[in-house]
């Protein structure tokens, strides 16, 4: 799960022409994204050795789902919304190489000139890209795509625009909008908040839902996911951390205009494993539920012992996904 190298080695340059105390900056942007402001005044040196090799490995991580569950989607076309640095857009390449068109957008313009800059050390079509300004909640009606892809985005919008940018994000989508967000309660909640709006609306869910119907999480409870990544050189440092990894926690939801949604259950927690078996929570079809696999149920067993957060497994009856 880490950065493509073309990626990483145009980031390493350009971190290289910068001066400047990373450290300092780097606690600044992970204050401020904490107290949940947005990245208008963060320092891009800071986003790009700190945050970008995270949220690539959150999208990839939902991509390589999407791709998993939708083996014949190949879109032609890419609407990176909140683009920053352009990370999505590179994740979407290694999994579509087939794309022919890319499109940024942010409102921020240094992010915008930042993902034309490192895109020229990519694919062909990601060095054509096209930037463009604006706000997600504004997409101009003709801006459409096949997939639409926002990223650690709306989380910085503010809560009044939120349905407006459900909706925008919507009609751009020609077939797939991929919308992953922090694994918090706050990044879940604006994800389940596009979910009704936009299943009211005839949207499909694709992942990490198995079902259409109300989300049943209640109380403080949250869907989210973790998916662990290397701690590059400069990240070691910008964050002076002594473990040369870091868990990442993400939240994520993908729409379809067509097609149903997966059988099965979603794993919503890790597996929890002991002597007599193990126990793995699931959202299955509009409910949670734990269900309890002994470990002398062996064929049960066999089939799940891999099982981790984030995986699908099968209905009772079906043949289990999570191996
Ligand atoms: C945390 S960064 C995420 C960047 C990138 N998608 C990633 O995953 O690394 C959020 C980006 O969204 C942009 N942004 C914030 N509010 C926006 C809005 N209303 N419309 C367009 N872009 C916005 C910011 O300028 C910033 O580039």
């Amino acid at each position: 799960m880490t950065l493509p190298l073309p990626l990483q080695a145009a980031a390493e340059a350009r971190l290289a022409t910068q001066s400047g105390d990373r450290r300092k900056e780097s606690a600044a942007l992970t204050a401020a994204y904490k107290a949940g402001g947005s990245s208008a005044a963060v320092d891009l040196g800071a986003y790009l050795a700190t945050r970008m090799p995270a949220t690539f490995a959150a999208v990839e991580r939902v991509l390589a789902e999407v791709a998993r569950l939708r083996p014949g989607f190949a879109p032609a076309s890419l609407l990176d919304a909140g683009s920053g640095p352009g990370t999505a857009s590179w994740a979407c390449l290694q999994h579509w190489p087939g794309l022919q068109s890319v499109t940024f957008l942010d409102d921020h313009p240094a992010f915008l000139a930042l993902a034309k800059d490192l895109a020229r050390a990519g694919p062909p079509q990601l060095a054509a890209a096209a930037a463009l300004r604006g706000r997600i909640e504004a997409l101009p009606a003709g801006l459409e795509a096949d997939l639409t892809v926002a990223a650690y985005a709306l989380a910085e919008l503010p809560v009044a625009a939120m349905a407006a940018a459900a909706d925008r994000l919507w009609h751009a989508s020609r077939q797939l909008l991929v919308l992953v967000e922090p694994g918090t309660p706050q990044g879940f909640a604006r994800l389940r908040a596009c979910r009704s709006r936009l299943v009211a609306a005839g949207a499909v869910p694709v992942a990490p839902c198995t079902h259409a119907l109300d989300c049943p999480l209640e109380g403080g409870d949250w869907c989210h996911f973790s998916v662990r990544l290397p701690r590059l050189r400069a990240h070691m440092h910008a964050k002076a951390a002594s473990v040369p990894f870091e868990d990442e926690r993400f939240a994520y939801l993908v729409l379809a205009r067509d097609g149903t949604p997966p059988a099965g259950g979603r794993v919503i927690a890790p597996p929890h494993r002991a002597k007599p078996g193990m126990s793995l929570r699931l959202c299955t079809q509009g409910s949670v539920e734990v269900r309890h696999i002994a470990r002398r149920d062996a064929s049960a067993y066999k089939r799940l012992r891999k099982c981790e957060w984030g995986d699908l497994v099968g209905a009772p009856d079906q043949q289990e996904d999570g191996q």
